[in-house]
């Protein structure tokens, strides 16, 4: 029965010093090149201390052609080493590991940010008006050339120094495009079922692990669904996992939802806290997920309470629980968890009620109190919901100069 402060040998790479990770959040703190800023290397040196065995980083981009939001970073080829270096030094300047997540947004790219938009099939998002253009639908060869740029990518957070990458294969990216029937209606080798649905991300993981070493740990972050009708299901998730199985990974994290539904950015409500064994939003899915792969398994979304951590931990189910929102306005909080000295995150509420609004009130909020962190400043917990929101739509956003 594994506690909090357990150490966890991972297939490939080093072990981690518990089971509390940091999960991904993007930061949008690189430069206007995609490079790594002052401000990144800042922030992960705070966190550094964290108490957290593992931190992965916000999703960094395969492609600058392709971005979701202004300030990602994106590696595509070996220019900023140096950059790269210093964030991964800092982020294991005291003993934590740290994973650089790996991204292409596909569809969910903003049209003021990305002239690149592509996706598995011309499937707009709904909703999206003025904000997001229909993607054009992938040629056979661009697909191969992405799946070699997730490669190339790895094999340079390699040579960087981070411990491993973790493909996101989650929240209605490409990867989750790909898997999706809603968004892929292709009809060729990378569409059609689910089995050819799935062949991008099998093809995806085996070119990442043939880029990197067998110290390096490759994981992959998944939905257990993407709650939206004709989409990603639990029944095609488990098939996967099954098939994954036979794949050289080394852990995967559960979350769920896209831009469409927002799953992932539900509150743990502190009214049903009587059911705080329950805390966590897929702790069912990753039950019954238990059985069907043998790497470990990492659950993020509503984890606020150690009780509920550790129920979650002992049930057998969960090897690693993960934590975003809360360490983004204490970021000290996993030594408290881990030492006794903290029971619980600070309750926060966000929520307007309208779930659209919802995700632009907590990315913006969220991101504000990381943004104060690689600046050097304390995260401020009574800040205003509504503030960061009216700053990101007043802020002129300029697109991000892409190199040839
Ligand atoms: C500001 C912000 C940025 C996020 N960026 C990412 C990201 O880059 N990649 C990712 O996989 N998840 C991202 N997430 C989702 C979190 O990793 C996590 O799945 C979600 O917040 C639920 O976990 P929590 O309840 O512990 O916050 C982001 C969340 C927030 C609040």
């Amino acid at each position: 029965m594994a506690a909090l402060s357990d150490s966890l040998k991972l297939a490939h790479g080093p072990a981690l010093a518990n089971r509390i990770a940091k999960s991904a959040m993007s930061e949008r703190l690189g430069t206007r090149e995609g490079a790594v800023s002052a401000e990144l290397v800042a922030l992960y040196r705070r966190w550094a201390g964290s108490g957290a065995g593992l931190l992965i980083t916000g999703n960094v981009m395969v492609d600058g052609r392709s971005l979701g939001e202004t300030g990602n970073v994106f590696v595509q080829d070996a220019r900023d080493l140096d950059g790269l270096r210093a964030w991964a030094d800092a982020a294991r300047s005291a003993g934590a590991r740290v994973f650089m997540q790996i991204n292409h947004p596909g569809r969910q790219a903003p049209r003021t940010v990305s002239k690149h938009i592509v996706a598995p099939s011309a499937v707009a998002l709904k909703g999206a008006g003025p904000f997001f253009a229909t993607p054009r639908a992938l040629e056979h060869r661009e697909i191969e050339e992405i799946i070699a740029r997730f490669a190339e990518t790895s094999r340079i957070a390699q040579q960087a120094g981070f411990d491993g990458v973790q493909v996101h294969g989650a929240h209605g990216y490409l990867v989750s495009q790909f898997l999706s029937p809603y968004t892929n209606r292709r009809n060729d080798a990378w569409g059609g079922d689910a089995a050819r649905r799935r062949r991008f991300l099998i093809e995806l993981l085996r070119a990442v692990r043939a880029a990197v070493s067998a110290s390096f740990t490759v994981g992959l972050k998944l939905n257990s669904a993407d709650f939206q009708r004709g989409g990603f299901d639990e029944s095609e998730s488990m098939a996967l996992l099954e098939e994954l199985d036979r794949e050289a990974l080394d852990f995967v994290e559960v979350s769920g939802g896209t831009y469409e539904s927002a799953k992932m950015f539900e509150e743990t409500v502190p009214a049903r806290a009587s059911s705080k064994l329950r805390e966590a939003f897929f702790m069912d899915y990753v039950e019954r997920a238990r059985s069907r792969i043998r790497c470990p398994l990492m659950l993020t979304g509503g984890f606020r309470t150690r009780a509920g951590m550790q129920d979650a931990l002992a049930g057998g189910a969960v090897d690693i629980v993960g934590l975003a929102r809360p360490m983004a306005i204490e970021p000290e909080l996993p030594k408290g968890l881990l030492s006794g000295a903290r029971s619980e995150a600070l309750p926060v509420r966000l929520a307007t009620g309208n779930a659209t609004l919802d995700g632009l009130v907590q990315g913006s909020w969220y991101q504000a109190q990381i943004d104060r962190m690689g600046h050097g400043k304390e995260p401020q917990p009574s800040l205003p919901r509504w503030r960061p929101v009216l700053g990101y739509l007043s802020a002129r956003r300029v697109s991000p100069r892409v190199p040839a």
